[in-house]
């Protein structure tokens, strides 16, 4: 028997990273709630803050973790030894440092070093990757070469507008990829399905492509009392509108 046969090769894990373009729509916010609905769902996580400039994962969950991506990026500490625990979520976190000049301009070449550490972590099933706002190099190289590309749109026109850049960009950077659309602080079903419907034929119509709809995620006002709190929306409101549609994201994303 070979030993290829006899010790199968280590999985690779899913990098399912989250853009919009427009600041403000949710993606840290949907990265930690998903992060949590995936380990709900039987997957091992690592949560990534990959808004290099402005990070804030940290602060939504409350925690101060001694290292973050400084020392990955420095070469100090791999990844693995750098995430650390989130028992209340179940999974792990991997800060970035708010406020570093030195993360947001990072050399490209150290990005795709960082990167491809990542994709290369076996300790995990899935990283979730919560990037930043706008189109800068580093948060096109992070969509890129994601597994699965979430684009969050919300009904305000501005971020149709930007969730549609995200769309070309991802459209020219990786031809084929697996983009899907999330709407997020939906006011009803019927709205979400008409700016999911409106970006999707604007896609189909200039790209070629209409991206599938990954899910609609009603407004909620428990969401807003969460992130106060600096508590995970399943802890601080289990069960309510907004944890229940990114519980049906997480199945669609694992089925
Ligand atoms: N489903 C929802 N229902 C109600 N409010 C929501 C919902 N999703 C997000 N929000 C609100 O949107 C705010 C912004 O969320 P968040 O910080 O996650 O956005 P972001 O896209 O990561 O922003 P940035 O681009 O600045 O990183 C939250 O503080 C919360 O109040
Ligand atoms: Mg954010």
């Amino acid at each position: 028997m070979s030993a290829s046969i006899a010790t199968p090769p280590l999985r690779r894990p899913r990098l399912i990273a989250i853009a919009s373009g427009k600041g403000g729509v949710g993606k840290t916010w949907l990265s930690v709630t998903l992060s949590r609905a995936l380990v709900q769902a039987g997957r091992r996580v690592m949560l990534f803050d990959g808004d290099l400039g402005l990070a804030n994962i940290d602060i939504q969950l409350g925690i101060m973790p001694e290292h973050d991506l400084t020392a990955v990026i420095a070469g100090r500490r791999s990844i693995a030894d750098t995430a650390v625990a989130y028992p209340a979520g179940g999974f792990t976190v991997l800060a970035g440092r708010s406020g570093s000049g030195a993360l947001s301009t990072m050399d490209p070449q150290i990005l795709d070093r960082v990167l491809a550490a990542l994709a290369a972590e076996t300790s995990v099933s899935d990283i979730v990757l919560d990037l930043g706002a706008g189109l800068d190099r580093s948060v096109r190289r992070m969509a890129a070469v994601s597994d699965t590309l979430l684009v969050v749109a919300t009904e305000e026109p501005t971020s149709l507008t930007d969730a549609y850049a995200v769309l070309k960009l991802a459209n020219a950077d990786r031809p084929g990829g697996d983009v899907r659309l999330v709407v997020n602080q939906a006011s009803s079903k019927a709205a979400a399905e008409r700016t999911y419907a409106t970006l999707a034929q604007a896609s189909a119509k200039f790209l070629g492509r209409k991206p599938p709809l990954a899910g609609i995620i009603r407004k909620d006002d428990h969401v807003r009392d969460a992130i106060r709190r600096q508590i995970l929306l399943q802890v601080r409101h289990p069960n309510t509108p907004a944890a229940q549609d990114v519980e049906r994201l997480a199945a669609l994303l694992t089925s």
